[in-house]
C-alpha cells in the first residue's frame, strides 16, 4: 500500500490509474479504524481495480473543540488494519493544504438540517458536505462507501451527489457492532469499561422501541419508554431519540406515516457523545434495506 499526503500527488496517480481504465473504489474515514470501516474497504476491494482510504479529521465538522482534539488518531495501526484488507492507497492529507484557503462557503440541506444531527450539531454537515466534496474531486471514484450508522450523514451525501452531479455511486453497509450490540466507533475507544457495557444498552433501546412499535404502541408512547428506560442508565444522558422516516428522516407522530422507518438516537455516554440508529418496517418483519448492501441491517 503506498501512502499519498499531497493533493497533487493524489491527484496524478487517480489520473494516471483512470487512464488505465481502472475503477477507483474510494472510503472516506476520520482515521481509528474498526470493523465498520473495514468492512467498506474489504467491499470497496471486491468490487474496484484500485481501493483508495482516506483518513482526515476533519476540523470544519466538528462543532466542540474538545471533540475535534481528543478524536483518536492511530495511524500506524491503520496502516497495519488497511495492508490487511489489501487497500491500494492511503490518502493523508494535511489540514493546511485542505483548507488552503478560508471560504465561506456554506451547505445547506433544507429539511434534513433542521432535524437530529443537523439541528444537535449546527454546521456540522456542511462541514461533511465541504471534506467530501473536495475528496470526491480530489479522488475521482466510481464509487464511495459509507455505512448506515451516520445514516443522516448518507442522505446528506446522497442529496450532495444529486445535486451537483458528481458522477459516482454510492453505496452503503448496515453497521457493523459489537457483540454486545454496541455499534462500533471510533469514539469507543474514549470509554471507560464501565461506559463501554452502559454504552450497550443504546441498541437495547433501539431493540426495546422497535418491538414496542411492532406491537403498534404509538410512537410518543415509545419515545416516552426509551426515554424511561435510558433514564436509569448512569452514565448514559440521552440528546434524542426520534422515529423518522427512513427516506426522509423527518420525525413522524404517528408510524403508520410511513412504512420504513428510521430510530435514530444520539447520548452522551460519560466524556462522548455517541449517535446509533434502526431501520425498520412496520407491516412487515422484513428488513428495510434502503439500498444498503450486504445483510445483517439491524
Ligand atoms: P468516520 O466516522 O471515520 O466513518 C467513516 C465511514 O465509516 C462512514 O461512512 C461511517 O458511516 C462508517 N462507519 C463508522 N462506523 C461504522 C459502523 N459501526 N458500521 C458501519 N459503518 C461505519 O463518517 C466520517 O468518518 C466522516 O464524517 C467522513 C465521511 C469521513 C467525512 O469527514
Amino acid at each position: 500500500m503506498q501512502v499519498i499526503e499531497q493533493v497533487s500527488a493524489i491527484r496524478a496517480k487517480v489520473q494516471e490509474l483512470r487512464c488505465s481504465g481502472k475503477t477507483i473504489g474510494l472510503v472516506p474515514t476520520m482515521g481509528a479504524l474498526h470493523e465498520g470501516h473495514l468492512q467498506l474497504l474489504r467491499a470497496s476491494a471486491q468490487q474496484n481495480d484500485i481501493t483508495i482510504c482516506s483518513i482526515f479529521v476533519n476540523p470544519t465538522q466538528f462543532n466542540n473543540p474538545d471533540d475535534y482534539k481528543l478524536y483518536p488518531r492511530t495511524q500506524v495501526q491503520d496502516v497495519a488494519l488497511l495492508q490487511a484488507v489489501a487497500c491500494d492507497y492511503l490518502f493523508v492529507p494535511d489540514v493546511e493544504e485542505v483548507y488552503q484557503q478560508q471560504t465561506q462557503l456554506k451547505f445547506s440541506f433544507g429539511a434534513l438540517e433542521t432535524v437530529m444531527e443537523g439541528a444537535h450539531r449546527p454546521g456540522h454537515f456542511s462541514g461533511v458536505a465541504t471534506i467530501v466534496s473536495k475528496l470526491f474531486h480530489y479522488v475521482q471514484p466510481h464509487r464511495a462507501y459509507f455505512g448506515q450508522k451516520d445514516i443522516q450523514q448518507v442522505a446528506i451525501i446522497r442529496q450532495l451527489v444529486d445535486a451537483l452531479s458528481f458522477d459516482l455511486e454510492l453505496v452503503c453497509y448496515p453497521t457493523v457492532r459489537e457483540a454486545s450490540g454496541l455499534a462500533m466507533s471510533s469514539r469507543n475507544t474514549r470509554l471507560s469499561q464501565e461506559e463501554r457495557e452502559q454504552a450497550a444498552h443504546l441498541y437495547k433501546a433501539l431493540q426495546l422501541a422497535k418491538e414496542q412499535l411492532l406491537q403498534g404502541q404509538p410512537v410518543v408512547l415509545v419515545k416516552a419508554e426509551v426515554q424511561r428506560y435510558l433514564h436509569e442508565i448512569k452514565q448514559v444522558a440521552l440528546e434524542y431519540f426520534e422515529v423518522a422516516d427512513a427516506y426522509t428522516m423527518q420525525p413522524v407522530q404517528d408510524a403508520h406515516e410511513t412504512q420504513e422507518l428510521a430510530l435514530c438516537l444520539a447520548a452522551n455516554v460519560g466524556p462522548v457523545r455517541l449517535i446509533d440508529n434502526m431501520l425498520m418496517n412496520l407491516n412487515e418483519r422484513n428488513t428495510v434495506t434502503l439500498g444498503i448492501a450486504g445483510t445483517g441491517v439491524a
